[in-house]
């Protein structure tokens, strides 16, 4: 099969932000680092070459403008984030803003002009790694963000104020609760990302269309116990903060076992002045709890924190349970979704439908516009890992189902269709 140009131009330009890592021997890009400093440096080379003009906004977003046909017209969202995990996959996030990227490229090759403006977004943070908030620049770009998350720290203890300061931002509460649009101004906000799941590459299709993002709680965990002597202290004694922590981890667990369709995961865990001879006495997890039932995420929230207070107290131990995020699960627009559903169809594909367990930044873009999502299969469906791949061809057919769906947007507005008023 030949293989289109910018199909192929996406692939080559998500291995080259690949190699642009914190980190010497993986791929690691977190907010506000150096790193993402240099990859919003090359996407925003990317971005003139397709056309657009180019600013990185208070938080670090960089953000590529293609104008309309007509001055005045309304702006189409498109794009995704180019943070990522520790030791990422190269496409969860940036393959968003290269085929967003690339479809823009297409239209200026050809010399059109939309009747819409085009924003090409690359989101500073959707992972939340480094302040285990996530979405910090969706958050900014809607105008909904948390100040109070200003004074979180990073494991080098530099305040996410700091951070943005530093990065060459603007950390001004005002600034950074004022939506960049309003909602009459806009059309819609559309993204392009990996499945992240094993669906589509079972059913043998390239893409699906996602009819809504799961809810997800963010918690951070502190049990403060009384560090000691290995040798000495004895273990009836102990107030060992990592074994009630431990205990509740596997709590947590078996919770997820027994409720259908609630994901819960510790993925962190921090011991402070941790030695191999001295009893753990402050240790800090992460919680992150999803489902896309609000009432069951809440209720599972409930009695986790309920077991939390019993494990603690049973073992003499302190239990401090901060909120770092809550989400609900948010739908598409259904006329949006309708769009991309078609696009696929006249691309050759039956229209499946994905609902996205992970989450993603149109849940803050929801604030302002509509939101549709498509996604593409990857392999074993593996992703936050280096391992996560996707095929050219398979690029290729989202790319042209975003062309067709540019085309819908372009057909309705002609035929005099009045988005978001
Ligand atoms: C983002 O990948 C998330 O769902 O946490
Ligand atoms: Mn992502
Ligand atoms: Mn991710």
């Amino acid at each position: 099969m030949s293989l289109d140009l910018s199909a192929r131009t996406v692939m080559e330009r998500c291995e080259i932000l690949s190699h642009i890592s914190e980190e010497a021997d993986c791929l690691t890009r977190r907010f506000a680092t150096p790193a993402m400093r240099e990859v919003n440096e090359v996407v925003a080379t990317w971005m003139r070459i397709a056309g657009m003009t180019v600013q990185i906004d208070a938080i670090g977003n960089i953000i590529g403008r293609y104008e309309a046909s007509t001055p005045g017209a309304k702006t189409l969202l498109l794009g995704s984030h180019l943070d990522t995990v520790r030791d990422a996959g190269k496409y969860d996030g940036p393959l968003g803003v290269m085929v967003a990227l690339a479809c823009v490229e297409r239209l200026h090759q050809r010399g059109e002009r939309l009747p819409f403006a085009i924003e090409v977004l690359g989101f500073a943070d959707e992972e939340g790694v480094r302040y285990h908030t996530a979405y910090i620049g969706s958050r900014a770009v809607a105008g909904i963000f948390d100040v109070s998350t200003l004074e979180l720290r990073d494991e080098d203890g530099i305040s996410l104020a700091d951070a943005i300061r530093q990065f060459g931002g603007n950390p001004d509460p005002e600034v950074l609760r004022t939506p960049r649009w309003q909602r009459e101004k806009l059309l819609g906000y559309c993204e392009v990302h990996i499945e992240q799941g094993p669906v589509l590459e079972e059913r043998d299709l390239p893409v699906g269309w996602v009819p809504a993002i799961s809810g997800q709680n963010r918690y951070a965990l502190t049990f403060v116990g009384k560090a000691g002597h290995a040798g000495t202290v004895p273990t009836e004694l102990r107030q060992d903060a990592l074994c009630a922590a431990s205990e509740f981890i596997l709590a947590v667990e078996s919770l997820a076992r027994t409720t259908s369709g609630l994901v819960a995961t510790v993925g962190k865990i921090v011991v402070q002045s941790s030695a191999s001879n001295v009893i753990p006495g402050h240790v800090v997890i992460s919680l992150d709890v999803r489902h896309k039932s609000g009432a069951v995420l809440e209720q599972a929230c409930k009695e986790l924190r309920t077991e939390g207070n019993q494990i603690s107290q049973k073992r003499g131990v302190t239990l401090n349970w901060q909120t770092v995020q809550t989400d609900q699960t948010i739908y598409c627009a259904p006329h949006m979704a309708n769009l991309l559903a078609q696009a696929i169809k006249q691309v050759g594909y039956p229209a499946f439908i994905l609902p996205s367990g992970a989450g993603h930044d149109g849940v803050s873009l929801s604030e302002i516009t509509d939101i549709a999502m498509l996604f593409v299969r990857c392999k074993g469906g593996i992703s936050h890992h280096p391992d996560e791949s996707v095929t050219a061809e398979d690029v290729e057919v989202a790319l042209n189902v975003m062309d067709q769906f540019l085309r819908s947007f372009e057909n309705e507005l002609e035929a005099g269709a009045d988005y978001n008023v």
